[in-house]
């Protein structure tokens, strides 16, 4: 986790975002991922980077099946525990590493991540997620990728703000691939991306997105804002697009 450099990774990462489903697509991308996953009333699946809970809860409120989540940030895990508690759903949220997750090999039906895996060590979390997932169990996430005609300088400033490294579609579903999963699909979700921004924005109105950036001013400076300005740009720029990506773990 990065909560000390300017970037909306770091607000959403120290909770200062009031904003509940943190991924593109809203819970419709969560249903069609869990679809593509197989899962249904009484499977056991994981949720790596589990934010707010608020996918976890839909899961089990949705699908009938028995959630567990996974976050490395504990203001993140405490929010999704109350959430849980206040929907009288039995959620286990723990804090925990992707790329070190604190589960068996071969436990769940199902170990889903949503829109986190371009932040992390993407071949290490996916062999993870790999390793916790039982043998003809479902891999799945969705995240953002790269066009790509992205330009180089583009990658290497959102890396630099965000810490993020997304892959192309292509890349994505080759990642997958070497990392032992079989009957890959990589499926184009681009035109969530842009909706989700404005979506986002609309939620906030003007005075959201002012005091969201007089959070970021009094906590990094001026220099703060204009990486978080930077960063909207490379999202809004239209390099970016959105992904979905679901394989199977050999029998
Ligand atoms: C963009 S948010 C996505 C949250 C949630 N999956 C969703 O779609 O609403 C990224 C999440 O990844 C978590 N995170 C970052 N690094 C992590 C790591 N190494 N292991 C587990 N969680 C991590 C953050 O705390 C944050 O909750």
């Amino acid at each position: 986790m990065n909560t000390s450099k300017p970037s909306l990774e770091a607000l959403v990462e120290a909770g200062e975002l009031d904003i509940e489903i943190l991924h593109p697509g809203g819970l419709n991308i969560t249903e069609e991922l869990a679809n593509l996953c197989g899962i249904g009333q009484g499977k056991h699946v994981l949720d790596v980077a589990s934010g707010t809970g608020e996918s976890a809860c839909f899961l089990a409120e949705r699908f009938g099946c028995k959630v567990v989540g996974v976050d490395a940030s504990e203001v993140m895990v405490k929010r999704a525990r109350r959430k849980a508690r206040g929907r009288g759903l039995d959620i286990e949220f723990r804090i925990g590493d992707a790329h070190n997750l604190p589960f068996a090999d071969d436990r769940f039906d199902a170990v889903i991540s949503e829109c986190t895996l371009s932040l992390l060590d993407k071949e290490r979390a996916i062999r993870e997620m790999v390793r916790v997932a039982r043998r003809g169990g479902y891999v799945g996430i969705h995240d953002v990728c790269w066009k790509r005609n992205a330009p180089e300088k583009l990658k290497i400033k959102l890396e630099e703000i965000e810490g993020e490294k997304p892959e192309t579609l292509e890349g994505w579903k080759k990642l997958f691939e070497s990392s032992g999963l079989v009957e890959v699909v990589s499926l184009d979700r681009s035109y969530l991306l842009s909706e989700w921004i404005k979506d986002v924005k609309r939620k906030l109105g003007l005075l959201g997105q002012i005091k969201i950036f007089m959070k970021v001013f009094r906590r990094f400076g001026l220099k703060g804002c204009l990486c978080v300005m930077e960063s909207e740009r490379i999202f809004q720029g239209g390099y970016l697009g959105y992904a979905i990506v679901v394989g199977r773990k050999p029998e």
